[in-house]
């Protein structure tokens, strides 16, 4: 069968992506930027995960005060059932990317964003400890970026044996999911950051009439 047309598609489709949808992009003096100053839509689009970071000391009142603007983030029946765990040691760090598995950075400090199940009482709300933790991590992300810290995201989608590791190693509790780690630290200088193009509102709405 000949698929010569097809390919040709496709090889025009690939050249489209890489030019719009791979790549970096450099953000020079982002350290200056005043992330707390911002209107929220502007933090919203001038916040990027960062994958290295400066190099001073991290002001640990900005995460106290990150955490406690993000404890008013709505919850189910307002349980509030979020833990926050400071991962600061070198070595630990270390131990917990290469558990991971999907940061080739390092980080000042790791963040873990954890949910207790026991806070939920029947098998119907068994997704629910994920989606008070995705809002929670949200806010907390929004607001390390708002006291000036540089955040990137990383996931925490084990599969058993890993998820197994990790707990034991952070003595993490066995009525606590995970909902994300967050690597924090200051901004540097200047920043290289991957171009990662949004999809168009059309591709996200749908009215239902
Ligand atoms: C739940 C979640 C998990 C992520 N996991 C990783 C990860 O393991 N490693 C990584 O380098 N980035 C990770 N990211 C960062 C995404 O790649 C990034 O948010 C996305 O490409 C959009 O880019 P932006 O954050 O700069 O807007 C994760 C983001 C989210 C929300």
């Amino acid at each position: 069968m000949d698929i010569s047309s097809t390919i040709k598609r496709f090889e025009k489709l690939a050249v489209k992506c890489e030019k719009e949808y791979a790549g970096t992009f450099e953000v020079k003096n982002i350290s200056d930027i005043d992330y707390g100053k911002l209107s929220f839509y502007d933090l919203t689009s001038k916040r990027h995960s960062i994958r290295e970071f400066g190099q001073e000391q991290i002001d640990y009142e900005k995460i106290d005060d990150a955490i406690k603007n993000s404890i008013l983030t709505p919850s189910a029946c307002n349980r509030q059932p979020w833990k926050v765990y400071l991962i600061r040691n070198e070595e630990v760090i270390k131990g917990t990317i290469e558990l991971q598995k999907g940061f080739k950075g390092n980080a000042p400090l790791l963040i873990l964003v954890t949910v207790s199940q026991s806070y939920y009482g029947s098998p119907k709300e068994r997704y629910a400890a994920y989606v008070d933790g995705g809002m929670f991590g949200m806010t907390l992300i929004y607001s390390l970026t708002a006291v000036g810290l540089a955040t990137c995201t990383l996931n925490t989608t084990f599969d058993l044996e890993r998820d197994k590791k990790i707990r034991n190693y952070l003595e993490i509790p066995d009525d606590e999911v995970f909902a994300m780690l967050i690597a924090v630290g200051n901004y540097p200088e200047s920043a290289k950051i991957p171009i990662s193009k949004r999809i168009d509102i059309e591709e996200v709405k749908k009215v239902v009439n």
